[in-house]
Formats: structure tokens, C-alpha cells, sequence
């Protein structure tokens, strides 16, 4: 939420209230006007800590859309893609809107909590970003690839030692290139942009997910091919504001919903397997 939309929506609902209806706000869940209501007294300071961040009825959402399958800018200039699908599905099933703003991957972590309520971004789950925010039940198993080009020296990980390497800004596969020793990395605000680099021979490889690479190998097959070296596997999982445990009880009830009623498989075979 942001906090001139929870502002309005208190001012509203005190309104309504003073006429002795019903409040309800453009699709805000009654549940949540009923939270609202009950803290007659709501106040500027909840509006900062510990608030109920559903309670305006929109959830607004960070991604970094250059990351198909997951997410990317679709036909119509909006992000789109499994991601974005399902968190639009988590929103149904809360009964809130969802707002999606498209950002720099590298900004996600640090933005949840101002500028956005929670991320989807094929993010990984890892130790370091858990200092920051919570995550939500995983939802997908990843793994890194490399990227490389058809006519290559690079046959296994122990090949990577030396080279030059791409990967997007702040990704596990941007840390992972210190793990190879006198490789140097070369970073970029999107895997797109490493690709094309790699492709025009300034890079010796690129270090991305699994799923993207596919993509991407099969968009560029006849100069890049992708390579499995059966690195760590990973988890993606939505990030959420730390400690707010009633936010991560309803992502997750929602998730689990999508996941014993078929929707999530059926975004899967939509975004993923297609
Ligand atoms: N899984 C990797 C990570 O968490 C890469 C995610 C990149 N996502 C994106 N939307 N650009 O670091």
C-alpha cells in the first residue's frame, strides 16, 4: 500500500461512517474495511509499522520484468509472465488489487516495505536477502546454466576459472562468478544485455537461470548454446516485509489454495512449458 491510498481510504471509510452506511472502498475486501473500521483510531504511525498492508485493498508489487519466462514486458507494454500471473492469482484469492512495478532486480530487496509491499522476481531464496526480508513457502526449484558460445573452450564449471563472465546485477549467478578463481564478472541491469554481449564476443560466458537460459538459447540458437553444470539447486519464493507474519500466512494460504485447486500447474503449463 502506499500511504496517501491507506490515507484516502480512512478518510473515506470515516465518511461513510458518519452517514451510518457501509463503508466499502472500490475493491477493498470487506474483511479489510472491517480492520480499518474496528481501528477507529487508526493512525499515521501503523501506517508505517506493522501495518496491515492489504487493509487499502491493493497490493503493490516489485518485479524486474527481463526475465522470461517469469516476467517480462508483454505486447502491450505491461509486465506479464508466471510471476506476474501468479501473484495477480495470490491477489484474487486476498481479495485485493495488484499493482505491479517494474524496477531494477538489484533495488527489489531494499524497496519492500516504501516503494512496494512485496517482490516476485524469480528471486532466490538466500541467507543474505533473508537478513532483509522474509520469504514466502517456495514456489519453483531453479538452478544457474551457463551460456556459451556454439564454438567454445568452456566444457565444465572448472573451465569458468579465468574468463569473463556476465550475469545480471545482484543475481545469485552474478555472486556465484567470484567462486571461480581469476574469473573476472561483468555486470548488467539486464541478462539481455550480458546475452548480447556474449554474443558479440566480449564475454566468455553467461551465468543465468535455468529458464531464461532456455529462453534465451533457443532466441539466439545460432550463435549461443546453454550448458548444465549441475550447480546448486535454488527456490524461488515471493519476498515479504520482515515480521509480518500475518502477510505471510495469507500468501501462503493463497498459494496453497492455487496449488490443491490446479491453478498453479496450469500457469506452469501456460508460462513454462510452453
Ligand atoms: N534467481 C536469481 C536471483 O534471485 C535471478 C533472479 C532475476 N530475476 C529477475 N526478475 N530479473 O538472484
Amino acid at each position: 500500500m502506499k500511504k496517501a491510498a491507506a490515507l484516502l481510504v480512512l478518510t473515506m471509510t470515516v465518511a461513510f461512517a458518519g452517514c451510518g452506511s457501509t463503508p466499502q472502498a472500490d475493491g477493498t475486501s470487506a474483511e479489510s474495511n472491517a480492520d480499518l473500521e474496528a481501528g477507529t483510531e487508526v493512525s499515521e504511525a501503523q501506517d508505517s509499522e506493522g501495518e496491515d498492508v492489504l487493509a487499502d485493498g491493493v497490493l503493490t508489487v516489485g518485479t524486474n520484468a527481463e526475465f522470461p519466462p517469469f516476467e517480462y514486458v508483454g505486447d502491450d507494454g505491461e509486465p506479464d509472465g508466471f510471476d506476474i500471473a501468479l501473484i495477480k492469482a495470490i491477489g484474487d484469492k486476498l481479495g485485493v488489487e495488484v499493482e505491479v512495478e517494474n524496477m531494477e532486480f538489484d533495488s527489489l530487496v531494499a524497496s519492500i516495505g516504501s516503494k512496494i509491499d512485496v517482490a516476485i522476481a524469480g528471486m532466490t531464496v538466500t541467507d543474505e536477502r533473508k537478513n532483509m526480508v522474509d520469504f514466502s513457502d517456495s514456489y519453483y526449484e531453479a538452478v544457474q546454466y551457463v551460456l556459451v558460445p556454439m564454438e567454445t573452450g568452456i566444457a565444465a564449471a572448472e573451465d569458468l576459472a579465468g574468463k569473463t563472465i556476465g550475469a545480471q546485477l545482484g543475481t545469485t549467478g552474478d555472486i556465484m562468478i567470484e567462486d571461480f578463481e581469476g574469473a573476472t564478472a561483468k555486470q548488467y541491469n539486464k541478462a539481455v544485455d550480458a546475452v548480447n554481449d556474449l554474443i558479440g564476443g566480449r564475454l566468455d560466458a553467461v551465468i543465468v537461470d535455468k529458464n531464461p537460459a532456455l529462453v534465451f538459447a533457443d532466441k539466439f540458437s545460432d550463435q549461443i548454446q546453454y550448458m548444465d553444470f549441475s550447480f546448486e539447486p535454488e527456490d524461488y519464493a515471493i519476498a515479504l516485509p520482515k515480521g509480518d507474519t500475518a502477510l505471510a500466512d495469507a500468501v501462503n494460504g493463497a498459494l496453497a489454495e492455487l496449488k490443491s485447486d490446479g491453478t498453479f500447474d496450469e500457469l506452469v503449463s501456460q508460462y513454462i512449458e510452453n
